[in-house]
C-alpha cells in the first residue's frame, strides 16, 4: 500500500478481507498478492480484452502463472466455460491451497468465484476487477453465479475472495457504456442509503465521470464501504442484502426484454431500473414527486440511461410481469421490491401488490 491507497475492510469474522483500491496498484501485483499466494501456485483466469490490454501486470507478480484466457462477454458464465477452467486447473496440478485469480469484470468475477468454490470443495480466491461495476459492485461480497437456461445467475454460490485489488488506472480503457453501467451502481449506494453520498454525486458525479483519480478512489471507496457494511450484517441475502438490488427488479425486466443482448447493458437497466423504483414509490405514495424527479433529473444530467431511453421495452406489460413473477427476490409467489422512502432512504417491501405495478407500467405505455 502507499500512503494514497484506500483499504476496506469486509468484516466477516475468520473470512474477512480487504479491498485495497489505488492508482496503479497492479504495477507491483506480487506485493500484494504474495502474502495470499505464499508458497502455492496461482492460476489466472481472464478475458481476451483484459489480456490484451494488461498482461504485462499479471507477469509483475514475477511467478509461474496458469492462464484461462476467454472469449469476452457473458455468454462465458456457462457450464462449459467451468469445466474449461477447472480443466485447466487440474491440469496444472492445483490443490486447495492454491489461488484462482480473477481479472477482469464481473463476468470473468462471477463465474471464476464459483470455480473457485467448487474446484476441490473450495480453493482460494483474489479478485481483480478491471471495469467500474465490478470495482464497486460485482467483486465484493462473495456472489459467484453461472446463468442457465433457466435464468441469469441461477446457479452458484457465496463465496468470498481472500482480497480484492482494484486499480483505478485500467479504467481508462474502458468503453464509455461501461463506464455509465459501473456509475449507475455507485449511484445506487446514495439513493439507497446515503443522502450525502448522493449529494457528493450532484456535485462531483461529473468528475468520476471523467476518472478524475481523487474524485473516482472516492466514489470507488464510499461504495465499497457501503457494500461491505451490508454484507457484514447480511452475507447470504436473508434480508437487508436485497437493498443491494435497487432498481433491479424492474431493470432485470428490461434485460429480459433486451433478450440479454448488447442492447442494454445490466448497468444501464439498472439506471432506469432505479428511476421507475423511484417512480413507482411516488405513484404509491411512498415518496414525494420532487424526490424522483430528482433522481431523473440526475440521470438525465449525467447522461444515464432513463426511462426515454427504454420505451421501446415497455410495449407488453405482460411480460414484464412474467419476468418480474420469476425474481429471485420474490417468496411465496408474492413480488418483492426495493423502494424508497427519501433519497437515501429505500426498503425492503415484501408482498408487492402485482395490480399496482401492473398499473403503474401501463401508464408508461
Ligand atoms: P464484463 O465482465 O462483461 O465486462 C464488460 C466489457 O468490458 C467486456 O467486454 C470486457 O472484456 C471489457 N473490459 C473489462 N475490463 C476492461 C478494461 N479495463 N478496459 C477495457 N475493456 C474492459 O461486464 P461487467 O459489467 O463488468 O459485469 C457484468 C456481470 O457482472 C454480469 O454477469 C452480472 O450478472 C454480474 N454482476 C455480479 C454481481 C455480484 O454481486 N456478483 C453484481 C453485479 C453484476
Ligand atoms: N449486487 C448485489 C449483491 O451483491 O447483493
Amino acid at each position: 500500500m502507499t500512503s494514497a491507497d484506500r483499504k476496506v475492510l469486509v468484516d466477516l469474522g475468520s473470512r474477512s478481507y480487504d479491498i485495497v483500491i489505488g492508482q496503479d496498484v497492479l504495477t507491483d501485483m506480487g506485493r500484494y498478492l504474495d502474502p495470499i499466494i505464499g508458497q502455492g501456485r496461482v492460476h489466472v483466469v481472464t478475458d481476451e480484452t483484459v489480456y490484451d490490454l494488461y498482461k504485462d501486470r499479471l507477469y509483475t507478480m514475477e511467478r509461474d502463472i496458469g492462464l484461462t484466457v476467454l472469449p469476452s462477454g457473458e455468454s462465458q458464465k456457462s457450464f462449459p466455460t467451468l469445466q474449461t477452467v477447472l480443466d485447466n486447473m487440474f491440469e496444472q496440478g492445483l490443490d486447495r491451497a492454491d489461488t484462482l485469480l480473477a481479472f477482469g469484470g464481473g463476468v470473468i468475477g462471477d463465474l471464476t468465484g464459483f470455480a473457485a468454490s467448487t474446484f476441490k470443495r473450495g480453493c482460494k480466491f483474489v479478485q481483480v476487477p478491471t471495469t467500474l461495476l465490478a470495482q464497486v459492485d460485482s467483486s465484493v461480497g462473495g456472489k459467484t453465479a453461472i446463468n442457465v437456461k433457466q435464468g441469469k445467475n441461477l446457479v452458484g454460490a457465496f463465496y468470498q475472495p481472500s482480497l480484492v485489488l482494484t486499480d483505478t488506472s485500467v479504467l481508462s480503457t474502458l468503453p464509455e457504456r461501461e463506464l455509465k453501467a459501473g456509475y449507475a451502481e455507485i449511484l445506487k449506494y446514495g439513493l439507497l442509503g446515503n443522502l450525502d453520498f448522493f449529494n457528493w454525486l450532484e456535485a462531483n458525479g461529473n468528475d468520476v465521470l471523467a476518472l478524475e483519480p481523487n474524485a473516482v478512489a472516492e466514489a470507488i471507496a464510499v461504495s465499497c464501504m457501503m457494500k461491505a457494511v451490508i454484507v457484514a450484517e447480511d452475507e447470504q441475502e436473508r434480508g437487508r442484502r436485497a437493498l443491494l438490488n435497487l432498481g433491479h427488479t424492474f431493470g432485470h425486466a428490461l434485460e429480459a426484454e433486451a433478450g440479454y443482448s448488447g442492447d442494454l447493458l445490466h448497468g444501464e437497466a439498472v439506471s432506469a431500473g432505479m428511476q421507475m423504483a423511484f417512480e413507482f414509490s411516488a405513484s404509491q405514495g411512498l415518496v414525494s414527486r420532487e424526490a424522483a424527479e430528482k433522481v431523473a433529473g440526475h440521470l438525465k444530467a449525467k447522461s444515464m440511461k432513463t426511462l426515454a431511453d427504454v420505451k421501446s421495452l415497455l410495449g407488453d406489460t405482460d411480460a414484464l410481469m412474467r419476468h418480474m413473477s420469476q425474481d429471485k427476490k420474490n417468496e411465496a409467489g408474492k413480488l418483492t421490491f426495493i423502494l424508497a422512502r427519501a433519497i437515501g432512504e429505500a426498503f425492503v417491501q415484501k408482498d408487492t401488490p402485482a395490480d399496482k405495478v401492473r398499473e403503474y407500467l401501463q401508464t408508461l405505455i
